[in-house]
């Protein structure tokens, strides 16, 4: 694709620069390339060093109209995420050829791709999270409850609230649904950072060595992997209702599934499962804590945390990017696509369009509609979206009622990640009564 892009097409050097490079992602830099290509480029092709070119989707529609078309865009056939051709050589290296370490959902297509997602999509539609809301209550209630302690007698608190509950309480949601025991809850956490902080020096594993050749720690996946095998096995042989038990057991076309998609079920459960709904929250909170009306807003009125919840998504937008791949030469909004160029998904620009959001710029509480696409959209559309929200809104109806005098307590940070990223560091300070 770089020999023939065409003048016209290729977007700024400075411009695309900036859409792999994480630290960009921990600042504005990102949203301002985003409004730039929104404006002057929305499908130009970005040149990088050491990166294969590749067109990058900024603008709502087009977004959307990808995702849809799974059979023309596909998952699979590169990597779904942005990665270097160093990182791109290693791991096919490694896998005999193929450009992936794991087989997850998000590495398929049809008709592979929805035979998988049938395994546990019953389980993760409303009707049967449904169950779960007293369990997930509980484990709000301890969230609140150790702000509340971090408080002094007359009820002000500090804390760094990634760190002391947004990490802490989704994590727990999901380990407990996936059976995973509390004492092993640190380790979950850190490899899941491990895995996608992996471009941030302060989360990755070995932060001293060259980004490039932290981008796939396979170390981390035989880690996880060895925990969840041990964790299938035992399901296997005595299991219950929970969701480790259902994918330990599943059968495609009448066979047990393999070591690697089983493994793979399990990691991205385990790791799409809090992660992205632990930024959310801490978005959310960093978003109140600046905007004091918005905070009285829902406070004085509780059936508005629902759309609170779907601002903080859309404000945040967690999962950055995802890639896809065109399967056969096409021509779509005035471009000509060729089969096997790559596409980068940028959704957080998608929820920052002002040709579908009124005032992208601010987070409000009341924001309706809210046609955001932080979950993406098509075939892929992301399976743990009611569950996220059921979790995010528990919390707040826990919290809210008892929370006031919000304010930041120092300076937050994000991470340093061009696929998922959020708050790292949120100082607050606050009154519980
Ligand atoms: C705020 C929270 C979350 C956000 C923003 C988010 C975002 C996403 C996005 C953008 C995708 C890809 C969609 C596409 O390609 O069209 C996705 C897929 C997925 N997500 Fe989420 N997610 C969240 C929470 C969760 C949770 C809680 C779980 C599980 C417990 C989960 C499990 C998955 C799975 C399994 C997929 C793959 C679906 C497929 O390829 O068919 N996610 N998510």
């Amino acid at each position: 694709m770089s020999v023939m892009t065409a003048a016209d097409q290729r977007i700024p050097r400075t411009v695309a620069d900036v859409l792999a490079l994480p630290a960009a992602y921990a600042d504005h830099r990102i949203h301002d390339a985003y409004a730039w290509l929104r404006a002057n480029q929305p499908l130009g092709v970005a040149e990088i060093e050491g990166v294969d070119p590749f067109w990058v989707v900024t603008r709502h529609e087009d977004i959307l109209e990808i995702s849809r078309q799974n059979s023309l865009f596909h998952n699979g056939d590169r990597s779904p995420t942005i990665v270097s051709q160093a990182a791109d050589r290693k791991v096919r290296e490694m896998m005999g050829g193929s450009p992936h370490l794991l087989r997850t959902l998000i590495h398929m297509d049809e008709p592979d791709h929805l035979k998988y997602r049938l395994l546990t999509q019953a389980w993760f539609m409303p009707q049967n999270l449904k169950r779960l809301e007293d369990q997930i209550r509980v484990i709000a209630r301890a969230a609140v409850a150790k702000m509340a302690a971090a408080a002094d007698k007359d009820g002000r608190g500090r804390c760094d609230f990634v760190q002391e509950v947004a990490l802490h309480y989704p994590l727990r949601v999901i380990m407990s649904i996936m059976g995973v025991p509390e004492t092993d809850e640190a380790r979950m956490l850190k490899l899941t950072q491990e895995l996608f902080g992996a471009s941030d020096p302060e989360l990755a594993r070995d932060g001293d060595t060259p980004v490039a050749e932290r981008e796939f720690d396979f170390g981390v996946i035989i880690d996880f992997s060895n925990y969840f095998r041990a964790l299938s096995e035992a399901k296997r042989a005595a299991p219950t209702e929970d969701l480790a038990s259902l994918i330990a057991n599943s059968k495609i076309d009448g066979q047990p599934i393999s070591d690697l998609e089983a493994m793979s079920y399990y990691i991205i459960v385990a790791t799409a499962g809090h992660d992205t709904t632990s930024s959310s929250t801490a978005g959310a909170m960093w978003a109140l804590a600046q905007n004091p009306a918005e905070l009285a807003k829902v406070k004085a009125d509780p059936s508005l945390i629902p759309g609170l919840v779907d601002e903080s998504i859309r404000w945040t937008t967690p999962v950055k990017t995802f890639m896809r791949t065109v399967t056969e030469d096409v021509r779509f909004a005035g471009r000509d696509f060729k089969a096997g160029d790559w596409l980068m998904l940028c959704y957080a620009s998608g929820n920052r369009d002002e040709a579908v959001f009124e005032d992208p710029d601010s987070f409000r509480v009341d924001r309706k509609p809210n046609r955001h696409l932080a979950f993406g959209y098509g075939a892929h559309l992301c399976l743990g979206q009611h569950l996220a929200k059921m979790e995010m809104r528990i919390l707040w109806e826990e919290l809210l009622p008892r929370l006031s005098d919000l304010a930041l307590a120092g300076v937050p940070a994000m991470s340093e990640s061009a696929f998922v990223n959020g708050p790292k560091r949120l100082p607050i300070s606050y009154k519980m009564s």
